[in-house]
């Protein structure tokens, strides 16, 4: 796998000597093998509001998780802050929508030169009138995007939209304002290697489960979500993948995404179903292999995803061996791409039948063995949002099944099942190793975080796709970018 030349030290330390206009980035802090209960430790965590059980709900989530809470809001409920405070947090109260007075408690909440990560953590409230333009509300959104901007490297910017902000029009006009704010923040802190996201909640839980992955170093490559937490008939999100004991198919596993997404599947104990094409049989060997030495379980499928027969081959091999399934990654794809005017018939096909048609027949031939709960993840790709100049058989393959994604999530909804869309931007693979060098220096630069993703960074988010941590999440796409200019 090729590195990214611009994160390697010895060439960081001669570009710093040498004054070219190239904005260099920021190294990303990422999660390291197997979950644990522990995953902000080390961090900070300040939340600006702890007036109900939401603010609570979240408080709690990053505190049970290892960070260090500050509680910035003056007007906090006592009984509320006290339960943060017997959990080892603070009290900082600070006015936040005065530019400065949020920053200075957030110092205030660490050691002099503190350079620990910090999430904060803002809930979204409601304005006191429609002008917008003068209003303590949106100031605060000022407030806190002045504190963000100067927070360490790699601190996260969580904006919460609660259920109380919901349902009328000056409600709406407040989640526009701060959807429009974090599109753009996202772009000003990810120089630091800083993310930020919005949360519109529905149930308390399922965002406080997903607030903490946000925060957490497995979350490092994702920034500019707008994601919304719902209630899940599946039960209550929880504080770890918790995939022991259940099996996962990964398509198109052999190499790259796919097999980092079954390797990390495997870490948290699942037994890993690895499907592939027959001529990816030393490659897929290899991936096994590399599972089963780290005392993980994985079998491998040899079969075309985009044939009829290549997916019963799938359902049979699982029905006949360990099944029945717990999750489903779609993550089998490849490109073919030519301008409108060169495009064959059969690369047309080709592209269409393997991104997405196979996704249809898979699926079909595997229902009977899905287990109520189970989740499935559809690898999309940027383009399939925003279009490429040479892609539109692979954009329309990729658009197709982001709605793929809704539509198995509304079929599934009632059973438990749930169905989410990855669309990663620009990661280090064999795909994009074909690009040619200007274009790949050209993708680095459109991303916030001025870097192409790992394909660790897919797997982490498929892991938290289908492990139980993300009950709450359901029908929704998540780019895997690294904030990307692209698209809407
Ligand atoms: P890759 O080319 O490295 O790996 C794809 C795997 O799918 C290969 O092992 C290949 O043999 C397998 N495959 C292809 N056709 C198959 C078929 N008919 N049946 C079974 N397996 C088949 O690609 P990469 O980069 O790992 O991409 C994985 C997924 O992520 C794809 O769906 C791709 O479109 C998507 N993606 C990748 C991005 C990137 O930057 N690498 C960006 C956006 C999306």
């Amino acid at each position: 796998m090729q590195d990214d030349w611009s994160l390697n030290p010895n060439v960081r330390k001669l570009l710093r000597r040498v004054p070219l206009p190239i904005s260099l980035p920021t190294p990303l802090r990422r999660g390291l093998g197997r979950s644990t209960a522990t995953e902000l430790l080390g961090t900070r965590a300040v939340l600006t509001h702890l007036r109900d059980s939401l603010d609570l709900a979240l408080a709690q989530a990053v505190q049970h998780a290892g960070a260090a809470v500050t509680i910035a809001d003056p007007a906090g409920d006592t009984t509320l802050t006290g339960r943060i405070v017997d959990g080892g947090g603070q009290l900082v109260p600070a006015t936040a929508d005065l530019p400065g007075g949020l920053l200075a408690a957030i110092v205030q909440s660490g050691a002099s030169g503190d350079r620990r990560p910090v999430t904060l953590i803002h809930r979204v409230t409601r304005p006191h009138s429609s002008d917008l333009a003068v209003n303590e509300t949106t100031d605060a959104l000022l407030a806190v995007g002045h504190a963000a901007a100067q927070l360490p490297a790699n601190s996260r910017l969580l904006l919460v939209i609660g259920p109380d902000l919901r349902g009328d029009s000056l409600a709406g006009l407040m989640t526009a304002a701060t959807q429009g704010f974090a599109r753009s923040a996202f772009k000003e802190l990810g120089k630091t290697g800083s993310t930020c996201h919005v949360l519109r909640v529905e149930d308390a839980q399922a965002a406080a489960a997903l607030a903490a992955f946000l925060a957490s170093p497995r979350a490092a490559f994702l920034t500019g979500l707008d994601l919304l937490a719902q209630k899940s008939l599946a039960g209550d999100a929880a504080d770890r993948p918790a995939l022991e004991g259940k099996s996962v198919l990964v398509t198109g596993a052999a190499r790259g995404i796919g097999a980092a997404i079954a390797e990390r599947l495997a870490l948290e104990g699942a037994l890993v179903w690895i499907n592939d094409i027959a001529q990816s049989q030393a490659a897929a060997a290899d991936t096994v292999a590399q599972i089963r030495a780290r005392g993980g379980q994985a079998e491998f499928i040899a079969a075309d995803v985009g044939t009829l027969t290549g997916a019963q081959a799938i359902a049979d091999a699982i029905g006949k061996g360990q099944g029945p399934l717990h999750g489903i990654i779609h993550n089998a794809g490849i490109t073919r791409d030519r301008t409108l005017r060169k495009m064959s018939v059969a690369q047309w096909r080709q592209v269409l039948q393997v991104n997405f048609g196979a996704m249809h027949l898979v699926q079909t031939a595997v229902t009977p063995l899905l287990q109520p709960g189970a989740a499935m993840v559809l690898m999309s790709s940027v383009m399939g949002i925003s279009g490429n100049f040479g892609q539109t058989n692979y954009s329309a393959s990729k658009s197709a099944v982001i709605e793929l994604a809704k539509q198995w999530a509304c079929d599934g909804y009632a059973r438990g099942l749930r169905a989410n869309a990855i669309a990663p931007g620009f990661i280090l693979t064999d795909m994009t190793a074909q690009m040619p060098v200007m274009n790949r220096e050209m993708a680095k630069q459109l991303t916030a975080l001025l870097q192409p993703g790992l394909p660790l960074d897919v797997a982490e988010l498929a892991c938290f796709l289908i492990g139980a941590q993300s009950r709450g999440v359901t029908g929704q796409v998540l780019r895997c970018d690294g904030g990307m200019a692209f698209g809407a």
